[in-house]
């Protein structure tokens, strides 16, 4: 379980900060001429379970400020249209494209993504495994996430339901068939842990 923190992101590098006096005084020495970051703009973000807040650009998406400046390179940007599913991140609880979502509209929810999912230690990670279900792996986090999202509302999935909640995940090695496999795998295992 992840330690709760606050950390306020400095938005002319990237570098965390525990305090928005510790941005400040970053700012000062590092960043010399520079504005100091306005309280407008900030957004209370709580991501596998750590708040954190940021300092946004109004154009920022929710996939660049998790992927670029947060760190966390577990989701993809492979097309940047919504049309792929690989940048796919839960928030509040629903499946969301993160690269179709803005920031600063995310104000005070929670994210989840496959890094959380991974630490958390669910099942699907060992049965994607388990199935081979990867090739070049690239778009595997989107579709564990996705996964993990039909999980939380339903741990006995049939398989046209799962083929229908991963059906705007793509893949361009054709794993298509082993996702089913590895959903139910780890479906029974959720439901076995009760
Ligand atoms: S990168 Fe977001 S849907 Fe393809
Ligand atoms: S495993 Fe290569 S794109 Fe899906």
């Amino acid at each position: 379980m992840n330690k709760e923190t606050t950390r306020v992101t400095c938005p002319y590098c990237g570098e965390t900060h525990e305090s928005q006096e510790g941005l400040k005084g970053h700012v000062f020495k590092t960043h010399k001429g520079r504005g100091l970051p306005a309280a407008e703009g900030r957004i209370k973000l709580t991501i596998n379970k750590a708040e954190h807040i940021f300092q946004v650009e109004p154009n920022w998406t929710l996939y660049y400020l998790i992927h670029d400046k947060l760190g966390l390179t577990g989701a993809k940007q492979f097309c940047d249209r919504g049309a792929c599913g690989s940048c796919t991140m839960i928030v509040d609880g629903k499946p969301v494209l993160s690269c179709m979502v803005l920031a600063i509209e995310c104000d005070g929810k929670s994210v989840e993504t496959v890094e959380g999912i991974a630490a958390a230690g669910h099942p699907l990670i060992e049965a994607y495994v388990n199935n081979h279900a990867m090739q070049c792996g690239y778009c595997t986090p989107g579709f564990v996430v996705t996964s993990k999202a039909l999980l939380d509302i339903n741990q006995d999935p049939t398989e046209e339901e799962i083929v229908e909640a991963l059906s705007g995940n793509l893949c361009r090695c054709s794993t298509y068939p082993q996702h089913p496999i590895a959903v139910k795998e780890a479906a029974g295992k959720l439901r076995a842990a009760k």
